[in-house]
């Protein structure tokens, strides 16, 4: 019997067909950083397993369980990397960085692995699109970075977006609030699943994550950090929400938000698709790590990033309504192929996406084609050189001067 080999559980070959739509997120977003003035960095694929279990955190489900890690013929301990902002500022420090123009706005992307569960929308073997700014502290950082994020998942057409947003104030802030936290939850801790119960000293945050409901009940009237920012956290989010608001990006208030990555402090936000399974609808997710790089032996710099995954932005995409393939196709019989090419060519000085037959076709069969497309208007030339203009989803039709083509297809 002949064994075939398959792609690992929870990875995925990219096959032809589907780099296309891969392409146009990384060039919408390659765009939107080059005129945001961020620049590309890439770091390796492996790292030092204690980068991560120090800058992502030994209570994260990510260190404790889901790292990839191996010891190399030189028994160190290795590990592919989980996430990029560690690797991010080990290099912003291992290079110096901090001697370049503050604040270093980079970007970066390319696969990360993580060992969870294989669902839709999860992977072991996935791709992010990842943007850091080092060097900065001021409200204008989060929110530019919201906003950068907005405008690529906007841009794309991704259906159904939600911006949550909260502050988890700093460490000193939060290590006051964890104690209250503790005591509420040890209050009731009748009413919370096993797993909860065993993590909370660890980490009691996460309880407002799980999904089981009589933890969900009780999380309800839990204490929230978001209310017990100090001044100076308090006036920052304020700050970062002003912003926001002034820019138009709408966003909920969660008090409930908190990320799997221990280096957040103070602004954190998840984008969400509505489109997406619950368990998995999480599209990008970020926030400011003011004290990371000095965790990781580099002088005291502030820092705030996202990540985006690309394989839950395609799948949401999946779900959004399908674009007109293009605004007007021209047919017209090949006596008139010149005055067709013409037509095209105006349309497209207008800003219109026009198309004509490139394959020699009948004009039924461009017709089909049209159709095919999925045009939204067809321009029938015919023999004498007259034309008529067909809406493709009613089926109406009407002359077409076409001397005023372009007026009239731009109505
Ligand atoms: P994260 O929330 O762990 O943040 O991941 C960001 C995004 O990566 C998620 O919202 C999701 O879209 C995608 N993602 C994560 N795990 C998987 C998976 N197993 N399969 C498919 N997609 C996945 C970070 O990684 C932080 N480094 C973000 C950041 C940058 N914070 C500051 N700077």
């Amino acid at each position: 019997m002949s064994s075939r080999f398959q792609a690992p559980r929870g990875t995925f070959d990219i096959l032809p067909a589907e780099e296309a739509p891969r392409a146009t997120v990384h060039a919408a977003a390659a765009e939107l950083f080059a005129l945001a003035g961020y620049a590309r960095m890439d770091t390796p694929i492996f790292e030092d397993t204690a980068l991560f279990a120090r800058g992502v955190g030994e209570g994260t489900d990510i260190v404790h369980k889901e790292m990839f890690t191996f010891t190399d013929q030189g028994d160190r301990s290795l590990t592919l990397r989980p996430e990029a902002t560690a690797a991010i500022c080990r290099a912003y420090i291992e290079h110096w960085m901090h001697r370049l123009p503050q604040p270093v706005k980079v970007w970066s992307s390319g696969p990360f692995f993580r060992h969870e569960r294989p669902q839709a929308g999860r992977f072991r073997q996935f791709h992010q699109l990842d943007a850091e700014v080092i060097g900065s502290e001021s409200p204008l950082v989060d929110a530019e970075l919201i906003m950068l994020l907005d405008d690529l998942l906007r841009g794309l057409g991704v259906p159904g977006l939600r911006l949550r947003l909260s502050s988890l104030g700093t460490a000193a802030t939060r290590a006051a609030y964890r104690d209250e936290l503790l005591a509420y939850l040890r209050e009731h801790e009748a009413d919370l699943s096993e797993d909860v119960r065993r993590r909370m000293d660890e980490n009691p945050l996460r309880a407002f994550d799980s999904k089981d409901p009589g933890t969900q009940a009780a999380m309800a009237d839990a204490p929230r950090m978001v209310d017990r920012l100090d001044q100076a956290d308090a006036e920052h989010f304020a700050e970062v929400r002003t912003l926001l608001d002034r820019a138009g990006v709408a966003y909920v208030l969660d008090g409930t938000l908190v990320r799997g990555l221990d280096y957040y402090a103070r602004t954190v936000f998840e984008f969400e698709s509505e489109a997406l399974d619950a368990q998995a609808r999480t599209l990008g997710g970020g926030g400011r790590y003011d004290g990371l790089i000095e965790l990781l032996g580099g002088p005291a710099t502030p820092g705030c990033g996202w990540a985006a995954g690309i394989e839950r932005i395609l799948l949401a995409l999946e779900e959004a309504e399908p674009q007109p393939g293009a605004d007007v196709f021209v047919t017209a019989p090949d006596a008139q192929t010149g005055r067709a090419y013409a037509l095209v060519q105006e349309l497209r000085g207008a800003g219109l996406r026009a198309e004509l037959d490139l394959a020699g076709r009948s004009l039924k069969g461009q017709m089909k084609h049209a159709d095919r497309l999925g045009a939204r208007r067809t321009v029938i030339i015919d023999d004498g050189g007259k034309a008529a203009v067909r809406d493709m989803a009613s089926g109406e039709q009407a002359e077409l001067d076409l001397a005023r083509a372009v007026e009239t297809l731009t109505r």
